[in-house]
């Protein structure tokens, strides 16, 4: 039975069982498939770590831009008649060498693993006052709707210098961005409602950029705004895009790895226990959950020459996507891939990507994780599920929409 055209159906897609038996069922049966839905321009799917990896790290041979995340047809055609190109936003993801490399060396350094421990302080107090906040709920409380979607906002929010108050706003704006396809979280169904959605985020960062170009703090936001690329000052519809993209990834993604990674903790009582006798694996956890959720469902490439993949010969100029949640169960890349292991060795995951477009906020979210569950965890007497979770309807960012819990503290 050829079930590729499931890849497109987000109830699908957006619910981890039923997603997993999806990509089980390919990467055994069509692991290179080409995949022609009527809403869609036609695309090559692949979901064998192997080739995910192999295409990820040719960067000169597989581009990002012009498709780098799968949307509807009519959608894509309405940016390039409002942007003049098929992706409409210019941020890092959608870009080649050479502006990528120029562009991503804007805040490199930032995004190391030493600059980011420094963040730890700061991290760990906004990780305490959401375990505050679950403390004072009083024993029952949506993980989701009010811890796990709250507090990665908070930690990116402070980072690229959006005032508390605006916060609120930004969440919405994102889950509308990725949440497009589902009716509880999309502005409408219109094309005029996504690119609405896109016009906000514009306004609201140029008024953020105007700000730090006069009042300079030591905040990412301010770096942007006073960047410099080749000798030039940073072109402002780039600066807009870099927040755009810094905003949304930096936090839907983690929210969907705590959400998720809460789940797996209840569904696995002994890695529950073992995490809260042994704090000092709270890292690896963090990897584990991350790899276990694999928030970020796809990434898009192009093919610049004609290439061949189990067998199946791909074009010059024709579309590849990506799976990485695909990628994480395939049982010749990762050890007993259906494992949930707090301690596993997870340097061949592929959940942040590969290669030149890897994930820049991966040691931020690996602390962020980390640091949630450290907090959690020693406090927590025991928690248990209180209703069945509910997920977003999604084929490029998914996870959990609610997750009611009940629980009690020491
Ligand atoms: C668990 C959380 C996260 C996951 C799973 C994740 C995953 C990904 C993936 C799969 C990519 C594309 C990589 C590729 O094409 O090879 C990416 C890119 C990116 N991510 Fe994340 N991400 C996460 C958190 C964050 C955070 C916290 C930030 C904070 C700023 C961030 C910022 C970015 C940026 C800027 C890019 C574009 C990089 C480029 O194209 O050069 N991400 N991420």
């Amino acid at each position: 039975m050829n079930r590729n055209l499931d890849l497109l159906n987000p109830v699908i897609m957006g619910d981890e069982t039923s997603m997993h038996a999806l990509f089980r069922h390919l990467r055994e049966h069509d692991p290179v498939t080409y995949v022609e839905h009527p809403d869609f321009e036609p695309f090559w799917s692949l979901c064998k770590h192997q080739d995910i990896k192999y295409i990820s790290q040719n960067n000169d041979s597989f581009l990002n831009n012009p498709r780098t995340v799968l949307v509807q047809r009519d959608f894509e055609q309405a940016l390039r008649e409002k942007f003049g190109t098929r992706n409409g936003l210019e941020t890092l993801i959608h870009m080649d060498n050479p502006k990528h490399r120029k562009l991503r060396n804007v805040t490199r350094d930032w995004f190391k693993p030493g600059p980011i421990e420094r963040l730890t302080g700061d991290v760990q107090a906004i990780a305490k006052a959401y375990v505050d906040k679950m403390e004072d709920m009083g024993g029952e409380c949506d993980f989701v709707r009010d811890i796990a979607l709250l507090y990665p906002l908070r930690v990116i929010m402070s980072i690229i210098g959006v005032a508390p108050e605006e916060e609120a706003m930004m969440l919405k704006l994102t889950q509308e961005l990725f949440g497009g396809q589902d009716p509880t979280q999309s502005r409408g169904t219109g094309v005029d409602d996504g690119l609405g959605v896109l016009m906000d985020f514009f306004s609201y960062f140029t008024g953020v950029v105007e700000d730090r170009k006069q009042n300079p703090t030591d905040d990412l936001a301010s770096l942007l705004a006073n960047a410099v690329v080749d000798g030039e000052p940073m072109e402002t519809l780039d600066q807009i895009s870099y927040f755009i993209i810094t905003a949304t990834a930096g936090h839907d993604t983690t929210s969907a790895t705590i959400g998720g990674g809460m789940k797996a903790l209840m569904e696995h009582p002994r890695e529950l226990a073992r995490l809260r006798a042994n704090p000092e694996l709270a890292r690896q956890a963090a990897r584990e959950m991350i790899r276990w959720v694999s928030p970020v469902r796809h990434m898009m490439r192009t093919t610049t020459e004609d290439v061949e993949f189990r067998g199946k010969t791909i074009r010059a100029g024709e579309n590849l996507c990506l799976w990485y949640p695909s990628a994480n169960r395939d049982s010749e890349a990762i050890d007993d891939p259906d494992t949930f292991r707090i301690d596993r060795d997870n340097r061949n995951q592929l959940a942040f990507g590969y290669g030149g477009h890897m994930c820049l906020g991966q040691h931020l979210a690996v602390l962020e994780v980390e640091m949630f569950f450290r907090e959690l965890l020693p406090r927590l007497e025991f928690i248990e599920p209180a209703a069945d979770p509910e997920w977003v309807q999604a084929i490029f960012v998914g996870g959990l929409k609610s997750m009611p819990v009940r629980y009690a503290f020491r």
